[in-house]
């Protein structure tokens, strides 16, 4: 018996590096979902398709191997055998991620990974539909958020990009990511709000850690 925990939300929020943490205090394997969309949003570009995606993406899936692997405990992700999770970082991996990410095909590809991720030991995965989709049943889900302005706030120190120019990068990111017509963000009608707008990183992790262990013990 495993235990589930599923933590959606918007880009910027901080899911990933607070799931992270979460995980690491708990003793929970951290699945990070959206390195799997990344992935194949890697391989559609080095297909040499464009965001557009007019190509036959059923063919392109048809020869296209993503597997995850736990190394001391951090996820790695293959793409066809080759570990791929500095390559996916790119700003053209997230770009093709995105699009990769509203096509039904490629959501159903990646679903029975992400489940059978979670069947085997306690997770806490992060990406935007796993309390809705991938985890209905998660014994619990957290919609982790915060302002769009803290958001871009955050994003934006230690950048060369204005501010400005994030935060309408995070609008137009938050827009795609909750109006797509496939498993569109959403927070589960049974999911915990925890709201980040006003705590640092680690009133965050302790927020998480606190809302989980209420519920699992
Ligand atoms: O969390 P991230 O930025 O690494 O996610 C990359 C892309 O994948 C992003 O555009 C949203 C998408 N994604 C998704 O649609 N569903 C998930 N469960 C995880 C990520």
């Amino acid at each position: 018996m495993s235990f589930n925990i599923a933590i959606d939300g918007p880009a910027g929020a901080g899911k990933s590096s607070v799931a992270r943490a979460a995980a690491k205090k708990l003793g929970y394997i951290y699945v990070d979902t959206g390195a799997l969309y990344r992935a194949v949003g890697l391989k559609f570009l080095k297909s040499g398709a464009d965001t557009a995606l007019d190509c036959d993406i059923s063919a392109v899936l048809k020869s296209t191997v993503v597997e995850i692997k736990f190394i001391n405990g951090e996820q790695r992700v293959l793409l066809d055998g080759c570990d791929v999770s500095d390559e996916i970082r790119t700003p053209e991996a997230s770009k093709m991620a995105s699009a990769v990410s509203a096509k039904p095909e490629v959501r159903a590809f990646l679903l029975e990974m992400q489940r059978k991720a979670a069947a085997d030991s306690n997770v806490i995965m992060d990406g935007r539909d796993i309390g809705t989709v991938v985890l209905p049943d998660a014994d619990v889900k957290i919609y982790l958020t915060a302002s769009p302005e803290v958001r871009a706030e955050r994003r934006f120190k230690g950048t060369s990009v204005s501010y400005e120019a994030v935060l309408a990068d995070i609008i137009s990111r938050d827009s795609a990511d909750m109006n797509r017509e496939i498993a569109p963000l959403k927070k589960a009608e049974d999911a915990v709000l925890a709201d980040t707008s006003d705590c640092g990183f680690d009133e965050s992790v302790e927020l998480i850690v606190k809302i989980i262990k209420e519920r699992v013990g």
